[in-house]
């Protein structure tokens, strides 16, 4: 019998298939959670940063260009090739953030934007980072905050627990919003020797032109979402897909759409011995 794909093999699909897409979907947004990211490692001149699960390799960029010497890794290769295109100067390396392939404390930074919710076993990525961080080095992680908080998934997660199931036959995975509590991120951070643990959250907004761009939003540059949705069955699809457009429309602001989709910010040290 054929092995069943893995939570990670997923993954790893999914990016490969919305690397094209995601610069114009999610990509677009998570743009604004970079330079608070290399705000909290306090890279500066000459630091050493690792961009882990770079995508299309912006957080790299951006760091390099305010001074750093950055290094991007994904292992999805379609995002490698582009990270490559928009930033030929700077190296990108195909890899799993979960075993990396780079020396103990090689790094003086290590970021990572909107991976750990993707990551089968974010634990281990977690204690990678920690891994190849020089003493002193910084950590820092962006994950989105919860539905609560985050009108896109209030809106989403809410037509899906109303017309649809969470309870759909998936690999197992690790929540969601894990990293997206405080004391979670917290416990995990400074289970794994990190220490001065911090939690801020980015106040991001989507904008958007049409109601029906958040079904386009979705399909293009989500990967676990739209696992979700794949697994309900069609008619309880289309009625999630009317809901979520009936959701957006409510958020009309003169000629355009917009809605808050904040981001949790953590970041922590490796202690001086
Ligand atoms: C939501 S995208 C974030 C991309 C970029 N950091 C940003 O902020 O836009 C998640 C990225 O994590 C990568 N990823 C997920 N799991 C990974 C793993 N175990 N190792 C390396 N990259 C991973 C995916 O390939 C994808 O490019």
């Amino acid at each position: 019998m054929a092995k069943l794909p893995s939570f990670k093999d997923l993954e790893r699909a999914g990016w490969i298939e919305k690397a094209v897409s995601y610069g114009s979907g999610f990509g677009a947004v998570t743009v604004g959670a970079i330079d608070p990211l290399i705000d909290a490692v306090q890279a500066s001149t000459g630091t050493r940063l690792l961009d882990v699960a770079c995508g299309p390799g912006h957080g790299a960029g951006r760091a390099n260009a305010r001074g750093s010497t950055a290094v991007g890794v994904d292992f999805a290769p379609a995002m490698v090739e582009i990270a490559r295109r928009n930033y030929p100067d700077i190296e990108f390396d195909e890899g799993d953030a979960e075993a990396l392939a780079f020396a103990d404390e090689s790094f003086d930074a290590v970021i990572c934007a909107f991976g750990l919710l993707h990551m089968a076993e974010p634990e281990k990525a977690i204690a990678e980072a920690f891994r190849v961080l020089a003493p002193g080095g910084r950590y820092a992680f962006t994950v989105w905050a919860p539905p609560e908080r985050h009108q896109f998934y209030e809106i989403v997660f809410g037509a899906i627990n109303t017309h649809g199931r969470m309870d759909v036959a998936l690999p197992p995975a690790p929540p969601f919003f894990r990293f997206s509590d405080a004391a979670e991120s917290t416990r995990v951070l400074e289970g794994s020797g990190f220490t001065r643990v911090e939690v801020n959250e980015i106040p991001l907004v989507w904008r958007y032109n049409s109601p029906e761009a958040i079904v386009d939003m979705i399909y293009k540059s989500a990967v676990r979402l739209v696992m979700l949705l794949e697994h309900q069955t069609p008619e309880a699809r289309q009625r999630i897909h009317a809901a979520v457009v009936e959701g957006a429309s409510k958020w009309q602001r003169g000629s355009s759409y917009q809605i808050a989709v904040p981001a949790v910010l953590v970041s922590a040290q490796k202690p001086q011995p």
